[in-house]
Protein backbone atom coordinates (compact mmCIF):
# COMPACT_ATOMS: atom_id res chain seq x y z
CA UNK A 1 0.00 0.00 0.00
CA UNK A 2 3.03 2.29 1.35
CA UNK A 3 4.41 1.68 -2.20
CA UNK A 4 1.09 2.42 -4.37
CA UNK A 5 1.15 5.74 -1.94
CA UNK A 6 4.51 6.37 -3.43
CA UNK A 7 4.07 5.83 -6.96
CA UNK A 8 1.26 8.21 -7.19
CA UNK A 9 2.32 11.18 -5.44
CA UNK A 10 5.60 11.13 -7.92
CA UNK A 11 3.16 10.87 -10.84
CA UNK A 12 1.45 13.73 -9.27
CA UNK A 13 4.20 15.62 -8.69
CA UNK A 14 5.80 14.60 -11.83
CA UNK A 15 2.38 16.13 -13.90
CA UNK A 16 2.29 19.28 -11.78
CA UNK A 17 6.19 19.87 -11.90
CA UNK A 18 5.84 19.70 -15.53
CA UNK A 19 2.74 21.81 -16.12
CA UNK A 20 4.81 24.32 -13.78
CA UNK A 21 7.72 24.37 -16.04
CA UNK A 22 5.95 24.37 -19.34
CA UNK A 23 4.84 28.08 -19.18
CA UNK A 24 8.33 28.96 -18.94
CA UNK A 25 9.63 26.47 -21.34
CA UNK A 26 7.27 27.98 -23.80
CA UNK A 27 7.94 31.46 -23.70
CA UNK A 28 12.15 30.95 -23.05
CA UNK A 29 11.84 28.75 -26.52
CA UNK A 30 9.65 31.31 -28.08
CA UNK A 31 12.39 34.08 -27.74
CA UNK A 32 14.82 31.63 -28.74
CA UNK A 33 13.91 30.94 -31.57
CA UNK A 34 13.05 34.78 -32.64
CA UNK A 35 16.65 35.85 -31.69
CA UNK A 36 18.17 32.35 -33.21
CA UNK A 37 16.16 33.40 -36.82
CA UNK A 38 17.41 36.98 -36.40
CA UNK A 39 20.92 36.75 -35.46
CA UNK A 40 21.46 34.22 -38.05
CA UNK A 41 22.23 36.36 -41.01
CA UNK A 42 24.95 38.32 -38.35
CA UNK A 43 26.73 35.52 -37.62
CA UNK A 44 27.00 34.43 -41.30
CA UNK A 45 28.67 38.00 -41.57
CA UNK A 46 30.32 37.38 -38.49
CA UNK A 47 29.00 40.60 -37.79
CA UNK A 48 30.51 40.71 -33.84
CA UNK A 49 29.59 43.79 -33.16
CA UNK A 50 25.93 43.71 -34.11
CA UNK A 51 25.63 40.26 -32.25
CA UNK A 52 26.98 41.43 -29.16
CA UNK A 53 24.82 44.14 -29.16
CA UNK A 54 21.79 41.44 -29.91
CA UNK A 55 22.91 39.19 -27.26
CA UNK A 56 22.92 41.84 -24.36
CA UNK A 57 19.58 42.91 -24.73
CA UNK A 58 18.18 39.64 -25.28
CA UNK A 59 19.28 38.78 -22.30
CA UNK A 60 18.30 41.61 -20.33
CA UNK A 61 14.47 41.24 -22.20
CA UNK A 62 14.39 37.41 -21.21
CA UNK A 63 15.74 37.69 -17.27
CA UNK A 64 18.99 34.80 -18.32
CA UNK A 65 22.45 35.42 -19.30
CA UNK A 66 22.48 34.27 -23.25
CA UNK A 67 25.32 32.49 -24.79
CA UNK A 68 26.27 32.11 -28.82
CA UNK A 69 28.54 29.13 -29.33
CA UNK A 70 29.72 27.92 -32.83
CA UNK A 71 29.16 24.50 -34.13
CA UNK A 72 31.62 22.94 -32.27
CA UNK A 73 30.03 23.69 -29.16
CA UNK A 74 32.54 26.51 -28.36
CA UNK A 75 31.26 29.76 -26.56
CA UNK A 76 31.67 32.76 -29.06
CA UNK A 77 30.00 35.29 -26.78
CA UNK A 78 28.57 35.18 -23.28
CA UNK A 79 25.86 38.45 -22.26
CA UNK A 80 27.90 38.24 -19.04
CA UNK A 81 31.29 38.18 -21.03
CA UNK A 82 32.98 35.23 -18.49
CA UNK A 83 33.32 32.23 -20.59
CA UNK A 84 33.86 32.94 -24.05
CA UNK A 85 36.06 30.46 -25.64
CA UNK A 86 34.99 27.40 -23.04
CA UNK A 87 33.24 24.27 -24.88
CA UNK A 88 30.09 23.41 -23.25
CA UNK A 89 29.25 19.47 -23.14
CA UNK A 90 25.47 19.82 -22.08
CA UNK A 91 23.24 17.05 -23.47
CA UNK A 92 20.78 20.28 -24.82
CA UNK A 93 23.59 21.21 -26.90
CA UNK A 94 24.66 18.41 -28.33
CA UNK A 95 20.75 17.54 -29.19
CA UNK A 96 20.66 20.63 -31.97
CA UNK A 97 24.36 20.12 -33.08
CA UNK A 98 24.31 16.68 -33.15
CA UNK A 99 21.04 15.22 -33.58
CA UNK A 100 19.25 19.00 -35.47
CA UNK A 101 17.01 19.51 -33.22
CA UNK A 102 15.80 22.72 -33.56
CA UNK A 103 15.15 23.75 -29.94
CA UNK A 104 15.82 22.12 -26.52
CA UNK A 105 15.58 22.54 -22.81
CA UNK A 106 16.40 21.08 -19.96
CA UNK A 107 16.65 21.80 -16.09
CA UNK A 108 20.19 21.26 -14.01
CA UNK A 109 21.79 21.40 -11.09
CA UNK A 110 24.00 24.32 -11.58
CA UNK A 111 26.87 23.13 -9.23
CA UNK A 112 27.06 19.48 -10.39
CA UNK A 113 25.43 20.23 -13.70
CA UNK A 114 22.61 17.02 -12.45
CA UNK A 115 19.77 17.07 -14.64
CA UNK A 116 16.51 17.38 -13.18
CA UNK A 117 14.15 14.79 -13.87
CA UNK A 118 10.91 15.75 -12.87
CA UNK A 119 9.41 12.38 -12.72
CA UNK A 120 11.81 11.73 -10.07
CA UNK A 121 11.57 14.69 -8.33
CA UNK A 122 11.26 13.35 -4.92
CA UNK A 123 15.16 11.90 -5.34
CA UNK A 124 16.74 15.12 -6.60
CA UNK A 125 15.52 17.37 -4.00
CA UNK A 126 18.13 19.58 -1.80
CA UNK A 127 18.22 21.99 0.10
CA UNK A 128 21.17 23.56 -1.19
CA UNK A 129 20.99 23.27 -4.53
CA UNK A 130 20.30 25.95 -7.23
CA UNK A 131 18.88 25.20 -10.22
CA UNK A 132 18.28 27.03 -13.42
CA UNK A 133 17.37 26.32 -16.80
CA UNK A 134 19.14 25.61 -20.50
CA UNK A 135 17.21 26.63 -23.58
CA UNK A 136 19.01 25.75 -26.42
CA UNK A 137 17.81 26.96 -30.56
CA UNK A 138 19.97 26.44 -33.63
CA UNK A 139 21.24 29.10 -35.16
CA UNK A 140 20.10 28.02 -39.25
CA UNK A 141 22.12 29.55 -42.28
CA UNK A 142 20.82 28.22 -45.68
CA UNK A 143 19.82 24.85 -43.55
CA UNK A 144 23.03 24.43 -42.39
CA UNK A 145 23.24 24.93 -38.48
CA UNK A 146 25.96 27.09 -37.67
CA UNK A 147 25.79 27.98 -34.37
CA UNK A 148 23.86 27.52 -30.90
CA UNK A 149 22.06 30.02 -28.89
CA UNK A 150 21.95 28.87 -24.90
CA UNK A 151 19.48 30.74 -22.28
CA UNK A 152 20.57 30.19 -18.53
CA UNK A 153 17.79 31.19 -16.60
CA UNK A 154 17.35 30.61 -12.64
CA UNK A 155 14.12 28.65 -12.71
CA UNK A 156 14.42 28.63 -8.37
CA UNK A 157 11.29 30.14 -7.72
CA UNK A 158 9.73 27.32 -9.88
CA UNK A 159 11.14 24.53 -7.82
CA UNK A 160 10.24 26.33 -4.70
CA UNK A 161 7.30 26.10 -5.71
CA UNK A 162 7.37 22.68 -6.63
CA UNK A 163 8.99 22.06 -3.52
CA UNK A 164 6.31 23.57 -1.62
CA UNK A 165 3.51 21.69 -3.45
CA UNK A 166 5.68 18.18 -2.82
CA UNK A 167 5.40 18.67 0.90
CA UNK A 168 2.07 19.12 0.71
CA UNK A 169 1.32 15.83 -0.90
CA UNK A 170 3.55 13.76 1.23
CA UNK A 171 1.54 15.23 4.45
CA UNK A 172 -1.33 14.36 2.14
CA UNK A 173 -0.70 10.89 1.60
CA UNK A 174 0.90 10.52 5.02
CA UNK A 175 -2.99 11.36 6.43
CA UNK A 176 -4.38 8.96 3.83
CA UNK A 177 -2.45 6.02 4.64
CA UNK A 178 -2.59 6.62 8.71
CA UNK A 179 -6.39 6.71 7.70
CA UNK A 180 -5.90 4.11 5.97
CA UNK A 181 -4.31 2.11 8.66
CA UNK A 182 -6.83 3.07 11.33
CA UNK A 183 -9.77 1.65 8.69
CA UNK A 184 -8.08 -1.21 8.24
CA UNK A 185 -7.66 -1.91 12.10
CA UNK A 186 -11.10 -1.17 12.82
CA UNK A 187 -12.58 -3.78 9.93
CA UNK A 188 -10.62 -5.94 11.57
CA UNK A 189 -11.90 -5.29 14.93
CA UNK A 190 -15.70 -5.33 13.74
CA UNK A 191 -15.24 -8.08 11.23
CA UNK A 192 -12.09 -10.41 11.32
CA UNK A 193 -12.44 -10.47 15.58
CA UNK A 194 -15.53 -12.09 15.63
CA UNK A 195 -15.36 -14.48 12.53
CA UNK A 196 -11.98 -15.61 13.93
CA UNK A 197 -13.70 -16.10 17.63
CA UNK A 198 -16.66 -17.77 15.95
CA UNK A 199 -14.04 -19.73 13.85
CA UNK A 200 -11.87 -21.28 17.40
CA UNK A 201 -15.82 -21.93 18.65
CA UNK A 202 -16.53 -24.25 15.99
CA UNK A 203 -13.02 -26.07 16.14
CA UNK A 204 -13.09 -26.30 19.85
CA UNK A 205 -16.90 -27.95 19.02
CA UNK A 206 -15.71 -30.17 16.00
CA UNK A 207 -13.53 -31.60 18.80
CA UNK A 208 -16.16 -32.58 20.62
CA UNK A 209 -16.32 -29.45 23.40
CA UNK A 210 -19.77 -28.30 23.08
CA UNK A 211 -19.86 -26.06 25.92
CA UNK A 212 -17.95 -23.56 23.97
CA UNK A 213 -19.53 -20.41 23.79
CA UNK A 214 -18.34 -17.32 22.00
CA UNK A 215 -19.04 -13.64 22.44
CA UNK A 216 -21.48 -11.61 20.90
CA UNK A 217 -19.63 -8.86 19.51
CA UNK A 218 -19.49 -7.21 15.99
CA UNK A 219 -21.83 -5.81 13.57
CA UNK A 220 -25.58 -6.70 13.52
CA UNK A 221 -24.90 -9.82 11.55
CA UNK A 222 -21.96 -10.94 13.21
CA UNK A 223 -24.10 -10.90 16.13
CA UNK A 224 -26.92 -13.10 15.07
CA UNK A 225 -24.53 -15.03 13.57
CA UNK A 226 -22.48 -15.64 17.22
CA UNK A 227 -26.27 -15.63 18.71
CA UNK A 228 -27.32 -18.51 16.48
CA UNK A 229 -23.82 -20.29 17.38
CA UNK A 230 -23.95 -19.79 21.09
CA UNK A 231 -27.56 -21.59 20.97
CA UNK A 232 -26.66 -24.02 18.60
CA UNK A 233 -23.68 -25.23 21.03
CA UNK A 234 -25.99 -24.87 23.95
CA UNK A 235 -28.50 -27.36 22.37
CA UNK A 236 -25.76 -29.68 21.29
CA UNK A 237 -24.68 -30.01 24.72
CA UNK A 238 -28.05 -30.55 26.36
CA UNK A 239 -28.02 -33.18 23.54
CA UNK A 240 -24.99 -34.71 24.25
CA UNK A 241 -26.06 -34.25 27.93
CA UNK A 242 -29.24 -36.20 27.70
CA UNK A 243 -27.31 -38.76 25.35
CA UNK A 244 -25.08 -39.93 28.06
CA UNK A 245 -27.70 -40.00 30.79
CA UNK A 246 -30.24 -42.08 28.08
CA UNK A 247 -26.65 -44.54 27.86
CA UNK A 248 -25.89 -44.51 31.65
CA UNK A 249 -29.49 -45.26 32.52
CA UNK A 250 -30.02 -47.45 29.56
CA UNK A 251 -27.00 -49.83 31.48
CA UNK A 252 -28.36 -49.56 34.59
CA UNK A 253 -31.69 -50.51 33.61
CA UNK A 254 -29.95 -53.30 32.52
CA UNK A 255 -27.83 -54.51 34.79
CA UNK A 256 -30.14 -54.39 38.21
CA UNK A 257 -31.94 -57.62 36.50
CA UNK A 258 -28.71 -59.48 35.40
CA UNK A 259 -27.33 -59.09 38.89
CA UNK A 260 -30.22 -60.52 40.48
CA UNK A 261 -30.69 -63.22 38.04
CA UNK A 262 -27.05 -63.85 38.62
CA UNK A 263 -27.56 -64.24 42.49
CA UNK A 264 -30.15 -66.30 41.77
CA UNK A 265 -28.43 -68.75 39.44
CA UNK A 266 -25.54 -68.98 41.70
CA UNK A 267 -27.55 -70.29 44.43
CA UNK A 268 -28.84 -72.65 42.27
CA UNK A 269 -26.02 -74.04 40.98
CA UNK A 270 -23.93 -74.14 44.60
CA UNK A 271 -26.99 -75.34 46.80
CA UNK A 272 -27.92 -78.88 44.12
CA UNK A 273 -30.12 -80.25 47.13
CA UNK A 274 -32.55 -76.94 47.41
CA UNK A 275 -36.06 -76.95 48.55
CA UNK A 276 -37.84 -77.51 45.74
CA UNK A 277 -40.71 -75.00 46.21
CA UNK A 278 -37.84 -72.73 46.86
CA UNK A 279 -36.20 -73.91 43.46
CA UNK A 280 -39.12 -73.22 41.78
CA UNK A 281 -39.43 -69.91 43.35
CA UNK A 282 -36.03 -68.63 41.96
CA UNK A 283 -36.55 -70.18 38.51
CA UNK A 284 -40.35 -68.27 38.77
CA UNK A 285 -38.13 -64.90 39.39
CA UNK A 286 -35.58 -65.49 37.08
CA UNK A 287 -38.53 -65.87 34.58
CA UNK A 288 -40.08 -62.34 35.77
CA UNK A 289 -36.48 -60.72 35.62
CA UNK A 290 -36.20 -62.13 31.80
CA UNK A 291 -39.47 -60.72 30.64
CA UNK A 292 -38.71 -57.08 32.45
CA UNK A 293 -35.40 -57.33 30.38
CA UNK A 294 -36.83 -57.77 27.13
CA UNK A 295 -39.80 -55.52 27.98
CA UNK A 296 -37.01 -52.61 28.23
CA UNK A 297 -34.85 -54.16 25.23
CA UNK A 298 -38.23 -53.44 23.37
CA UNK A 299 -39.08 -50.50 24.79
CA UNK A 300 -35.40 -49.14 24.24
CA UNK A 301 -35.53 -50.40 20.32
CA UNK A 302 -39.01 -48.61 20.28
CA UNK A 303 -36.96 -45.62 21.07
CA UNK A 304 -34.19 -45.60 19.11
CA UNK A 305 -35.93 -46.45 16.07
CA UNK A 306 -37.89 -43.51 16.43
CA UNK A 307 -35.01 -41.54 17.30
CA UNK A 308 -33.72 -42.09 13.96
CA UNK A 309 -36.16 -39.80 12.30
CA UNK A 310 -36.95 -41.89 9.33
CA UNK A 311 -39.81 -43.84 11.20
CA UNK A 312 -42.41 -44.95 8.45
CA UNK A 313 -46.38 -45.21 9.96
CA UNK A 314 -48.28 -47.59 8.17
CA UNK A 315 -51.39 -45.84 8.40
CA UNK A 316 -54.52 -47.33 7.85
CA UNK A 317 -58.31 -46.22 8.41
CA UNK A 318 -59.64 -46.68 11.91
CA UNK A 319 -62.00 -45.72 14.64
CA UNK A 320 -60.08 -44.48 17.70
CA UNK A 321 -63.04 -45.17 19.71
CA UNK A 322 -62.57 -48.96 18.85
CA UNK A 323 -58.93 -48.78 19.96
CA UNK A 324 -60.24 -47.56 23.62
CA UNK A 325 -62.64 -50.17 23.85
CA UNK A 326 -60.47 -52.77 22.61
CA UNK A 327 -57.57 -51.87 25.43
CA UNK A 328 -59.88 -51.24 28.14
CA UNK A 329 -61.23 -54.47 27.74
CA UNK A 330 -57.57 -56.13 27.85
CA UNK A 331 -57.34 -54.01 31.17
CA UNK A 332 -60.51 -54.80 32.80
CA UNK A 333 -59.02 -58.41 34.32
CA UNK A 334 -56.01 -56.31 36.06
CA UNK A 335 -58.50 -53.35 37.04
CA UNK A 336 -61.47 -56.00 38.30
CA UNK A 337 -57.86 -57.36 40.95
CA UNK A 338 -57.63 -54.15 41.99
CA UNK A 339 -61.47 -53.19 42.29
CA UNK A 340 -61.30 -50.46 39.80
CA UNK A 341 -63.74 -49.04 37.83
CA UNK A 342 -62.88 -48.35 34.03
CA UNK A 343 -65.50 -45.52 32.84
CA UNK A 344 -65.46 -44.91 29.19
CA UNK A 345 -67.34 -41.88 27.64
CA UNK A 346 -66.78 -42.20 23.62
CA UNK A 347 -68.75 -39.44 22.14
CA UNK A 348 -67.66 -40.13 18.74
CA UNK A 349 -66.10 -42.78 16.73
CA UNK A 350 -63.27 -40.07 15.90
CA UNK A 351 -62.31 -42.13 12.59
CA UNK A 352 -58.23 -41.47 11.53
CA UNK A 353 -55.79 -42.08 8.95
CA UNK A 354 -53.17 -43.60 11.17
CA UNK A 355 -50.34 -46.65 12.13
CA UNK A 356 -52.79 -48.37 14.10
CA UNK A 357 -50.25 -50.11 16.66
CA UNK A 358 -48.48 -47.19 17.12
CA UNK A 359 -51.84 -45.63 19.10
CA UNK A 360 -52.66 -48.60 20.32
CA UNK A 361 -49.37 -48.42 21.98
CA UNK A 362 -50.22 -44.71 23.25
CA UNK A 363 -53.92 -45.77 24.21
CA UNK A 364 -52.33 -48.21 26.04
CA UNK A 365 -49.49 -47.04 28.13
CA UNK A 366 -51.39 -44.11 29.30
CA UNK A 367 -54.41 -46.57 30.39
CA UNK A 368 -52.03 -48.92 32.25
CA UNK A 369 -50.71 -46.23 34.15
CA UNK A 370 -53.49 -45.25 35.52
CA UNK A 371 -54.90 -48.75 36.73
CA UNK A 372 -51.05 -49.47 37.90
CA UNK A 373 -50.77 -46.40 40.34
CA UNK A 374 -54.58 -45.72 41.67
CA UNK A 375 -55.29 -47.26 44.36
CA UNK A 376 -57.50 -50.17 44.87
CA UNK A 377 -60.72 -49.26 44.46
CA UNK A 378 -60.26 -46.28 42.71
CA UNK A 379 -61.57 -45.02 39.17
CA UNK A 380 -60.29 -44.13 35.63
CA UNK A 381 -62.25 -42.23 33.25
CA UNK A 382 -61.47 -42.35 29.67
CA UNK A 383 -62.92 -40.14 27.36
CA UNK A 384 -63.25 -38.97 23.47
CA UNK A 385 -64.64 -36.53 22.17
CA UNK A 386 -63.94 -34.56 18.38
CA UNK A 387 -62.80 -30.99 18.61
CA UNK A 388 -62.83 -28.62 15.46
CA UNK A 389 -60.11 -30.56 13.24
CA UNK A 390 -58.84 -32.89 16.54
CA UNK A 391 -59.85 -36.14 18.35
CA UNK A 392 -58.99 -35.42 22.00
CA UNK A 393 -58.67 -38.38 24.31
CA UNK A 394 -58.18 -37.94 28.00
CA UNK A 395 -57.34 -40.62 30.53
CA UNK A 396 -57.98 -39.38 34.03
CA UNK A 397 -57.65 -41.28 37.77
CA UNK A 398 -58.45 -40.60 40.85
CA UNK A 399 -54.86 -42.16 42.23
CA UNK A 400 -52.01 -40.26 44.50
CA UNK A 401 -51.40 -37.74 41.05
CA UNK A 402 -48.23 -36.65 40.28
CA UNK A 403 -46.11 -34.06 42.54
CA UNK A 404 -46.04 -30.49 41.02
CA UNK A 405 -41.88 -30.86 40.52
CA UNK A 406 -42.39 -33.73 38.97
CA UNK A 407 -44.44 -32.81 35.74
CA UNK A 408 -42.05 -31.14 34.12
CA UNK A 409 -39.89 -34.45 33.28
CA UNK A 410 -42.69 -36.67 33.09
CA UNK A 411 -42.35 -37.23 29.67
CA UNK A 412 -38.38 -37.89 29.67
CA UNK A 413 -36.81 -41.04 29.29
CA UNK A 414 -36.31 -43.40 32.23
CA UNK A 415 -38.25 -41.09 34.69
CA UNK A 416 -40.13 -42.32 37.45
CA UNK A 417 -41.66 -40.19 40.27
CA UNK A 418 -41.09 -42.66 43.34
CA UNK A 419 -38.39 -45.04 41.94
CA UNK A 420 -38.65 -48.24 43.98
CA UNK A 421 -42.38 -48.15 43.83
CA UNK A 422 -42.88 -47.69 40.34
CA UNK A 423 -39.53 -50.52 39.67
CA UNK A 424 -41.27 -52.55 41.91
CA UNK A 425 -44.85 -52.82 39.63
CA UNK A 426 -42.53 -53.07 36.65
CA UNK A 427 -42.02 -50.10 35.49
CA UNK A 428 -39.10 -48.86 33.33
CA UNK A 429 -39.80 -45.41 32.99
CA UNK A 430 -40.08 -45.69 29.18
CA UNK A 431 -43.22 -45.49 28.48
CA UNK A 432 -44.72 -41.98 28.90
CA UNK A 433 -41.36 -40.97 26.54
CA UNK A 434 -42.39 -43.42 23.74
CA UNK A 435 -46.26 -42.05 23.91
CA UNK A 436 -44.93 -38.64 24.13
CA UNK A 437 -42.91 -39.40 20.66
CA UNK A 438 -45.52 -41.41 19.15
CA UNK A 439 -48.19 -38.81 19.63
CA UNK A 440 -45.58 -36.27 17.90
CA UNK A 441 -45.53 -38.63 14.90
CA UNK A 442 -49.01 -38.22 14.36
CA UNK A 443 -48.67 -34.53 14.23
CA UNK A 444 -50.55 -34.23 17.61
CA UNK A 445 -49.93 -32.69 21.42
CA UNK A 446 -49.74 -34.44 24.69
CA UNK A 447 -50.23 -32.90 28.16
CA UNK A 448 -50.68 -33.80 31.58
CA UNK A 449 -52.50 -32.20 34.57
CA UNK A 450 -52.08 -33.00 38.17
CA UNK A 451 -52.30 -32.29 41.82
CA UNK A 452 -50.70 -34.73 44.46
CA UNK A 453 -54.04 -36.96 46.03
CA UNK A 454 -56.13 -35.63 43.93
CA UNK A 455 -54.99 -38.07 40.60
CA UNK A 456 -54.22 -37.20 37.26
CA UNK A 457 -55.49 -36.29 33.49
CA UNK A 458 -53.20 -37.10 30.50
CA UNK A 459 -54.48 -35.35 27.50
CA UNK A 460 -53.73 -36.15 24.13
CA UNK A 461 -54.78 -34.09 20.70
CA UNK A 462 -54.92 -35.80 17.34
CA UNK A 463 -55.21 -34.32 14.31
CA UNK A 464 -57.77 -36.23 12.21
CA UNK A 465 -57.15 -35.15 8.42
CA UNK A 466 -53.56 -35.11 7.37
CA UNK A 467 -52.23 -32.15 5.85
N1 LIG B 1 -51.57 -42.01 36.14
C1 LIG B 1 -50.50 -41.80 36.91
N2 LIG B 1 -50.61 -41.47 38.22
C2 LIG B 1 -49.52 -41.25 38.96
N3 LIG B 1 -48.25 -41.33 38.52
C3 LIG B 1 -48.08 -41.66 37.24
C4 LIG B 1 -49.16 -41.90 36.37
N4 LIG B 1 -48.68 -42.17 35.14
C5 LIG B 1 -47.34 -42.12 35.25
N5 LIG B 1 -46.96 -41.81 36.50
C6 LIG B 1 -45.57 -41.62 37.00
O1 LIG B 1 -44.78 -41.34 35.90
C7 LIG B 1 -43.68 -42.24 35.81
C8 LIG B 1 -43.34 -42.50 34.39
O2 LIG B 1 -44.30 -43.27 33.73
P1 LIG B 1 -43.91 -44.21 32.54
O3 LIG B 1 -45.15 -44.81 32.00
O4 LIG B 1 -43.07 -43.42 31.64
O5 LIG B 1 -42.98 -45.28 33.22
P2 LIG B 1 -43.37 -46.58 34.04
O6 LIG B 1 -44.82 -46.71 34.06
O7 LIG B 1 -42.65 -46.42 35.33
O8 LIG B 1 -42.67 -47.69 33.19
P3 LIG B 1 -43.20 -48.38 31.84
O9 LIG B 1 -44.41 -47.62 31.41
O10 LIG B 1 -42.04 -48.17 30.92
O11 LIG B 1 -43.45 -49.76 32.17
C9 LIG B 1 -44.13 -43.45 36.55
O12 LIG B 1 -43.04 -44.11 37.12
C10 LIG B 1 -45.02 -42.86 37.64
O13 LIG B 1 -44.24 -42.50 38.72
MG1 LIG C 1 -45.97 -46.77 32.20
Amino acid sequence: MGLSFFVMASWIGSMVGGSLFEQRIRTDRASLETLATRIAPLMAESDAQALHTQLLAAGGEMGGRVLLLDKNGKVQMDSYGEIQGERLEYPEIANILVKGQQVDYGVHELESGRELNTERLLFTRSASAAWVGYCTAGVVDASDIIGVLLLVSPVQEIMQNLYQLQDQMILIFAAIAVSALVCSWIFSRVITRPIAGLNRGIQRMSKGDFSSRVKIRGSGEMKQLARAFNSMSEKLETLDESRNQFVSNASHELKTPLATMKIMIESLIYQPDMDKNLRTEFMTDINNEIDRLSAVVSDLLTLVQMDSQNVKLSRENLSIAQLIKENAHRLQPIADQKKQKIALSLSDPCDIYADKSKLNQVIYNLMENAVKYTQNGGTIRVSLQRQGRDARFTVSDNGPGIPKENLPHIFDRFYRVDKARSREKGGTGLGLSIVHQLVLLHGGAISVESEEGKGATFIVELPLHQG
